[in-house]
């Protein structure tokens, strides 16, 4: 209790808090993580997301890309994890959220302040042209999406073998810059270049606090304060304290 009040203090006190999260906070929302028992990694090979296989393999890829995020992130709503980061931004707590996540949830929770560093879910881009379209145009059940250039479509998000989206890669890194406190919630810090922000944020004199209700890679090498919940539990008992 009194490391929670603690922690709680030093949100409230914050003068640039930022959010770094992963698919640790969305799991109480039933999107399943990557990692671990349950994880994605377990079901599905992750080359089908390896940009060269899927332009070589682009139906059988998107099949089941369709079932791995969109058929799922359709359905999810924000859990109180979600709401927790949009209230804080709403008392001007909070000033942003880099985000690993593609499923959107953020936005739906109603925070207008979000960095997504692997980009998003909502749109499809041409293989070839670049050009973008909005995923709601494709019945992803029926076909494969092609581009009016007669190329396939990809998500809008980044595949191992791309690079992480200009524009969110100087915004995040400006904000890292910014922040006094940064609150991860349910990453493992497993994937570059996302997995050195906290550490960039460390050895810019910010102070990290953690939840996540397992130990990451960031938890005994640069973590402040751990709070060793779930993200929803220890959203509610920080609450308490600041809103
Ligand atoms: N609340 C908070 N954290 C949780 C919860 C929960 N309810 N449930 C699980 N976690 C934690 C796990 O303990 C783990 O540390 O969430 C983390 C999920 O880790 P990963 O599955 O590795 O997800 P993430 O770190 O976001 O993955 C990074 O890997 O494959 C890529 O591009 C993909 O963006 C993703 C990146």
């Amino acid at each position: 209790m009194e490391q929670l009040k603690k922690t709680a203090e030093i949100i409230k006190q914050s003068k640039h808090l930022i959010a770094f999260t992963g698919a640790g906070i969305s799991a109480e929302s039933n999107i399943p993580t990557f990692r671990g028992k349950n994880g994605i990694w377990n079901k599905y090979n992750p080359k089908l997301l390896d940009i060269t296989y899927f332009k070589n393999n682009s139906d059988l890829c998107w099949k089941h890309i369709t079932d791995m995020f969109f058929s799922v992130i359709d359905k999810a709503y924000p859990n109180y994890a979600h709401y927790f980061l949009y209230e804080l931004e709403q008392q001007n707590i909070l000033k942003s959220i880099i985000t690993q996540n593609i499923d959107n949830l953020h936005q739906k929770a109603g925070n207008k302040n979000i960095i997504e560093f692997h980009g998003n879910t909502r749109e499809l881009i041409c293989t070839k042209c670049k050009k973008k379209y909005n995923v709601k145009d494709f019945d992803l059940l029926k076909e494969t999406p092609k581009c009016l250039c007669g190329s396939i479509l990809k998500p809008d998000f980044v595949f191992f073998g791309e690079n992480i989206p200009v524009d969110a890669y100087k915004k995040a890194i400006n904000e890292i810059n910014l922040c006094d406190v940064m609150l991860i919630i349910g990453t493992t810090g497993e994937i570059m270049p996302a997995s050195i922000l906290p550490y960039e944020a460390k050895n810019n004199g910010s102070l990290i606090i953690e939840i996540n209700p397992e130990e990451s890679n960031y938890t005994n090498k640069i973590t402040d304060y751990f709070i060793k919940q779930k993200a929803v539990i220890a959203s509610n008992k920080l609450k308490q304290f600041i809103l």
